[in-house]
């Protein structure tokens, strides 16, 4: 039995990206849910290599910190000085142990790259004994890139960069992808003998096909089936074809599945969302991050869900979420904002102009309109009213409001927190509740309404609506001023009418 293949794997991520014009380094430019390096480590990933190698020079700092969060297993290697991609491995595999098997070696600019190709090139190097493969495409535009040279066998002879080709050189439009599989011991023996005897004066790695050639060692070429796959990311006009092409690719992927986009084209899903079957996404819609999308759910249009759960059946429009958790059937605006740790249960509603903050909201509970709810939590069957404020912070903490089951708050609440309002509970419309109102209780915190008869014909006689309200008949011989209401009047107790009916229709806005 021969001894199980060592892998490494090495990603190129020095360099600057001087074409970005970025303070942040190239390979950590955010692409569909990953940065460019994560995409290409995502693609080395299935190889389940022995040890992964990136290394690092610009922005090294960052770089390595990135790889903290998303490739703990990896280890980054410093390359002070960018003296070329012959030398960066050189200085990568210096960093681990000798030893035989397969070196992967990935430019990390080719974000498209699929796992399914790296893999499909390193079986083919491994099983053909090469010495060195490179992965090649036919590109219609092949500029500034590095020129495969086959000899009159069609065998590979050597690797050109643009700047250093002839006029026949140049005209090949079949390219180094900057993806190579390479046998451990004699890589490392021809990154000893690389010059910098070319346009940049630097060590080229794709020299050593060329130097592995003379020596009579076998170098291939695994062409690629889809050259889109090669594409390198150099300016911020190349990164948006890139996420272009990424979107039609993971839409094509979904639609496949069972899921609907109506209009794929202004549908951008990261390649971290998940979504099930029969789930329907409208227009102008963002799904990033964790997002997960449950059957038959409905989102969009113009929706952004950012590390956001949605329930089967529920539907989410015109709204913007982020960390939250959307129910089994519950319902989603049109505009509305979940912020983190909102978390509606099966079948709850937040609707129009609603705002939601680190809070549960019941099974079938409502908020339907024009509402702030931070850090509450609502329990089943409840309906707040409409224009009502969690008040949730004093200035200085945050504190909780607990609304039970099967209360019905009236419209304008302020509910100021700590408060509590219990099961079966109904608040008044316009009420400010600073104190907890019982279990079936209705409470009530408002002053009590006045009218001054006749005021509007005598303080604005002459006016349109003095004579409106003459015509209507109004009372004469108003009071001198807005202080003069009857005493009768501003004796009735705000708790007078609780109980009554007037009380309990106060609430109403469903
Ligand atoms: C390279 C290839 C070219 C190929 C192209 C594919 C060489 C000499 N040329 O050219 O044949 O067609 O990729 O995209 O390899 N890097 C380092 N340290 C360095 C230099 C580069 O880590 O000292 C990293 C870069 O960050 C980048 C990758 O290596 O991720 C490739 O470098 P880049 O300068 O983009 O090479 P190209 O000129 O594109
Ligand atoms: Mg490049």
């Amino acid at each position: 039995m021969p001894q199980p293949h060592l892998r490494t794997v090495v990603v190129l991520a020095a360099g600057e990206g001087k074409r970005m014009k970025s303070t942040l380094p190239k390979v950590l430019h955010p692409l569909l849910g990953r940065t460019l390096l994560g995409h290409v480590l995502s693609a080395a990933a299935p190889l389940a290599a022995d040890r992964t190698v990136v290394v690092v020079g610009h922005g090294a700092d960052q770089v390595r910190a990135h790889l903290t969060d998303v490739a703990p297993d990896a280890t980054p290697v410093l390359q002070a000085e960018q003296l070329g991609t012959g030398h960066a491995v050189r200085i990568a595999l210096e960093a681990v142990p000798d030893g035989a098997g397969t070196v992967v070696v990935i430019n990390g600019d080719v974000p498209l790259l699929r796992p399914e190709t790296v893999g499909a090139l390193v079986t083919a190097h491994e099983q053909a004994g090469a010495a060195a493969t490179v992965l090649a495409a036919e590109v219609p535009d092949p500029t500034g890139l590095g020129r495969i040279v086959r000899d009159a066998d069609g065998r590979l002879e050597q690797i050109v960069e643009e700047r250093d080709a002839d006029a026949t050189q140049r005209a090949i439009a079949e390219i180094n992808a900057g993806i190579y599989a390479f046998d451990a011991v004699r890589l490392r023996d021809a990154l000893g003998k690389l010059s910098t005897d070319n346009d940049q004066g630097e060590e080229y790695l794709t020299d050593v096909f060329g130097l592995l050639r003379s020596a009579g060692e076998p170098v291939a070429v695994h062409v690629a089936d889809d050259h889109v796959e090669t594409l390198g990311c150099n300016d911020r006009v190349e990164l948006a074809t890139l996420r272009r092409l990424l979107r039609d690719r993971v839409n094509e992927a979904w639609m496949r599945t069972g899921v609907s986009l109506l209009d794929p084209a202004t549908t951008w899903i990261d390649v971290t969302v998940a979504l099930d079957r029969d789930a329907v996404v409208d227009q102008n819609t963002q799904l990033r991050g964790s997002t997960v999308v449950g059957a038959g759910a409905l989102i969009g249009p113009d929706v952004t869900l950012v590390d956001t759960i949605v329930g089967p059946a529920a539907s989410v429009v015109r709204s913007h979420a982020v960390g939250a958790e959307v129910g089994a059937g519950a319902s989603v605006g049109p505009y509305a904002y979940l912020r983190p740790a909102a978390r509606l249960a099966d079948k709850a509603k937040v609707g129009t102009f609603v705002e939601v903050k680190n809070s549960e909201i019941g099974a079938g509970s409502k908020v339907p309109h024009l509402t702030y709810v931070g850090d509450a939590t609502i329990g089943e069957q409840s309906n707040i009213g409409a224009a009502s404020v969690f008040v949730n912070y004093d200035g200085v903490n945050k504190h909780r409001t607990v609304i039970g089951s099967h209360a019905r708050t009236g419209a304008d609440n302020m509910f100021v927190a700590p408060v509590e309002v219990g099961d079966g509970a109904y608040t008044a419309a316009g009420s400010v509740i600073v104190d907890d109102v019982p279990a079936g209780a209705m409470g009530v915190a408002r002053a009590r309404q006045r009218n001054i008869e006749g005021w509007v014909v005598k303080r604005r006689a002459g006016t349109a609506a003095a004579q409106a309200a003459e015509r209507a008949g109004a009372v004469q011989g108003a009071p001198n001023g807005a202080g003069a209401a009857s005493d009768s009047e501003a004796m009735h107790g705000p708790g007078e009418t609780v109980g009554g009916p007037t009380g309990a229709g106060d609430t109403a806005t469903e």
